[in-house]
């Protein structure tokens, strides 16, 4: 039995950044309002053109150019996007092509916000059995080409943006334990109506529609459940946290998911005030940016957790 280790990060941000003042020109909100209910203060939105698998390819090389690993080394690439490039072929085939490492598996988790979490235990199993050493599993969203912008119910929420994990084969344990769920009953309150040609509905244009109250709700029980499950399952306590990195949507479920652990505000990372909800991206963005400005050291412990359309949700407790 091997373990798996995140050996390498990267991410990317789309140029443009949006802030909340120039949204009060679109739409009838307010900076206000926005910080208030969500924390966010600005996010970044892909240029015209710019693709899902476009921000995955400069964060992969970003994630590659500071590491030991090559890109022939990988053996299987796992991308998680709501907003990929096409309906088919997958995104992750098309990133395959941009990176040039043909016949090695490929292929899309469509699991919104929870993406990355679920794609992060797919890899963990394959690398635990020994059938794969190194595995390239990403986060990858352009949520702006399915926002209806003259919606401030979900316009003000949302960004784009990619980031990336490399794990690798290790003696010594990385990911200590995955945990993901869904319940699918809850399909109708964060779904977006499908865009295809035979299923177009006028009625129901193709843009993110939420029942935010609902979602919340779930979200913050939900974001509790999963790190409780996490700890038991490693027979750990809340102090072995070094670090939480909860899924970006809104600051009020970080703080309250952080309330609930009895975490103070320090031992959590936090990039929604200007990143907003970038789905399944959010939670490797995170993790990059940390480790990149020094504040998740080798040999930490980190609880990850998603949670987004489905609805699905998850956890990764690992030793960085
Ligand atoms: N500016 C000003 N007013 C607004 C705005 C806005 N941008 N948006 C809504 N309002 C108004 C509403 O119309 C409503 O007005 P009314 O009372 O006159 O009808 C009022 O503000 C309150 O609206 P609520 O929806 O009740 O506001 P709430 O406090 O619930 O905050 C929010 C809304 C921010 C969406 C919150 O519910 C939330 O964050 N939900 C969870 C979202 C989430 O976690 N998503 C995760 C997954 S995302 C994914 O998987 C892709």
């Amino acid at each position: 039995m091997y373990y798996s280790r995140i050996v390498a990060t990267g991410s990317y941000l789309p140029e443009k950044v949006l802030t909340n003042h120039e949204l009060e020109e679109m739409v009838d909100t307010s900076d206000d309002w926005i910080v208030e209910r969500t924390g966010i203060r600005s996010r970044h939105i892909a240029a015209e053109g710019e693709t899902a698998s476009m921000l995955a390819e400069k964060a992969v090389r970003k994630a590659i150019e500071d590491s030991p690993v090559s890109l022939s080394d990988i053996d299987m690439i796992i991308v998680a996007t709501t907003t990929g490039d096409l309906v088919m072929p997958c995104t992750a085939a098309i990133l395959q092509d941009r990176l040039e490492v043909p016949g090695i598996p490929v292929f899309d988790v469509a699991t919104a916000c929870a993406g990355f979490i679920y794609g992060l235990s797919i890899a963990d199993q394959f690398i635990r059995t020994g059938h794969m050493k190194t595995i390239l599993v990403v986060g990858t969203e352009v949520m702006s080409s399915i926002l209806d912008w003259t919606d401030r119910r979900t316009c003000v929420l949302f960004g784009d943006g990619a980031g990336v994990a490399i794990l690798q084969r290790s003696e010594e344990p990385g990911i200590l334990s995955t945990h993901i769920h869904a319940d699918g009953s809850y399909n109708d309150i964060l779904y977006v109506p499908s865009s295809l040609p035979g299923q177009f509905d006028a009625e129901k244009l193709p843009y993110v529609q939420m029942a935010g109250n609902k979602v919340f709700k779930f979200a913050v029980k939900a974001l509790g459940d999963v790190v409780i499950e996490a700890l038991a399952a490693n027979d750990a306590t809340k102090a072995d946290i070094d670090w939480l990195i909860p899924h970006q949507a809104n600051m009020r479920i970080i703080t309250a998911t952080a309330k609930k652990l009895g975490l103070p505000m320090e031992r959590v990372i936090v990039t929604v005030e200007t990143h907003g909800n970038t789905s399944a991206a959010s939670v490797p963005l995170a993790l990059d940016l940390a480790i990149r400005d020094g504040r998740v050291q080798r040999g930490q412990k980190i609880l990850l957790e998603g949670f987004g359309g489905g609805l699905a949700w998850g956890s990764a407790f690992i030793t960085y």
